[in-house]
């Protein structure tokens, strides 16, 4: 399964490299088998000796190696760290900052080019899931448009936006059955993201079409991340 971790605007370099540490021991003594994938912020960028299934990514960059675009950064400086996997189309991003579906399918193309490990993020705002499964459905697809569902690295997050940072989960069925209706579209794994936490790790995990989880708030801790690894292990 993979267990991500978003860190958002939290954490600094020097708490992220005691993080990763902390992370790369747990994984070694518990001999876990999960995809462990953390996005710290872009200042917290660094070069990390990791095993294979823990990887460090970026939150957000520009469709660019380089250029003029005051306070992005571009492919020169993630590859300064040996980083290649990316966040794209979060939902912080496409409502808070305005990205646009056209913008996040520009990244998700330039990256694929590059051959990053992509999680790119979906999901409908409260007053859509409000409206019915139907309405959730079409909007979630829209935000597939322009993105190549047959990469071989990408791996799809479904995190409601009504859900997330919120303390507010969607119920196992409504995961299970948005889930479910996305899967007869993408074959790439299917993560949920919004308020998961330690006691809701399992339960979201067992879901049939869920492919892991990816946690902002609850995972900024590293022992409650270590605990959701661990309970990704036991399944
Ligand atoms: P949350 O964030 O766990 O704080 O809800 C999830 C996310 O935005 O990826």
């Amino acid at each position: 399964m993979i267990i991500a971790s978003n860190f958002k605007t939290n954490h600094t370099r020097q708490s992220t490299r005691i993080y990763m540490e902390r992370v790369r021991q747990f994984a070694q003594e518990t001999k876990s088998a999960q995809d462990i994938l953390v996005f710290p912020p872009a200042t917290a960028l660094d070069t990390y000796t990791l095993p294979e299934n823990i990887r460090v990514g970026v939150q957000n960059a520009y469709p660019v190696e380089k250029g003029s675009f005051t306070g992005e950064i571009g492919l020169e400086q993630i590859e300064e760290f040996g980083l290649r996997t990316i966040l794209v189309g979060h939902s912080e991003r496409r409502h808070i900052l305005g990205e646009s579906q056209e913008l996040c399918a520009q990244k998700y193309d330039y990256f694929k080019a590059k051959g990053f490990e992509i999680v790119y993020c979906i999901g409908e705002p409260e007053e859509v899931r409000k409206a019915g499964i139907d309405a959730v459905l079409t909007y979630n697809l829209e935000q597939l448009e322009g993105i190549d569902l047959g990469y071989e690295k990408l791996i799809v997050a479904y995190e409601p936006v009504w859900a997330i940072g919120t303390g507010l989960s969607a119920s196992v069925e409504q995961i299970d059955e948005t889930l479910t209706k996305l899967r007869e579209t993408i074959k790439a794994p299917l993560l949920y993201g919004g308020s998961v936490k330690p006691a809701t790790t399992k339960e979201i995990l067992e879901i049939e079409n869920c492919d892991g989880v990816l946690v902002g708030t609850a995972s900024w801790d590293v022992d409650n991340f270590c605990q959701m690894i661990e309970i990704a292990d036991t399944l």
